[in-house]
């Protein structure tokens, strides 16, 4: 590969004063309309191509007990689906980065009563790398939980949940699992997509 072929674009960092770390590559207004959805039916498997826009926008820098620096990312995600024009996902959080543990936290929720707090800690050559790949998890480390209603918790369980995203200069894909318990068996429900940065 020559030099040149070997030149990743690094996003700018810092924005107003503030350094967003790996966050700063996901801020923008971003469509992508390669989706697919594989959901749960009682009796099989849904497959839904997908279209989607996801908006992440600068949330600005927090402290925790006066010792937990983070910075953070609001986004909200909206999923269409293809064969019928409507909106069938709808997803709002945050995405946060602790640089001095190296920490990165994904937190959502979604309009079916189920909350995520996901995370993991990025190797030092993921976090100096300039596209890393952020990958979180929750449900599986007792340390990253998931909260969900009692009827969720009942018929429509959330067991876990990983989520990895790849962002390169005006491009992301990203792929998700999540686990369910439903309908009698453990169900593998997953999301993928390749979208492109449209806005700032
Ligand atoms: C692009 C993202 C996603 C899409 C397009 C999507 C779509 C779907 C669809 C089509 C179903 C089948 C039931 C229905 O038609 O509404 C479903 C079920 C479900 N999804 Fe998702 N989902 C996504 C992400 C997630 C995430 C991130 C979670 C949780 C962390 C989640 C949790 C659930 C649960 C608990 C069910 C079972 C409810 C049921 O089928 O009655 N989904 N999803």
């Amino acid at each position: 590969m020559s030099e040149i072929d070997a030149v990743i674009e690094r996003p700018e960092t810092t924005i107003d004063g503030i350094e967003y770390g790996p966050l700063a590559a996901l801020i923008g207004v971003w469509k992508g309309d390669q989706g697919v959805d594989i959901a749960p039916e009682p009796d099989g498997t849904e497959n839904n191509p997908y279209f989607e826009t996801i908006t992440f926008e600068p949330a600005k820098d927090v402290e925790n007990a006066e010792e937990q620096e983070l910075v953070a990312v609001r986004y909200h995600q909206q999923v269409t689906r293809t064969s019928t024009g409507k909106v069938f996902h709808d997803q709002v959080g945050y995405w946060m980065w602790d640089a001095r543990t190296r920490t990165l936290m994904h937190s959502f929720t979604i309009p079916r009563a189920v909350a995520i707090v996901s995370g993991a800690v990025l190797t030092e050559d993921q976090s100096n790398n300039p596209t890393p790949l952020l990958k979180v998890t929750a449900g599986i480390d007792p340390d990253w939980p998931i909260a969900q209603s009692p009827f969720m918790a009942q018929k429509a369980k959330t067991l876990s949940y990983e989520c990895k995203i790849k962002v390169n200069g005006d491009k992301m894909s990203y792929a998700q699992t999540t686990m369910l318990d439903i309908y009698g068996r453990e169900f593998e429900h997953t999301d993928k997509n390749a979208l492109k940065r449209v806005g700032d």
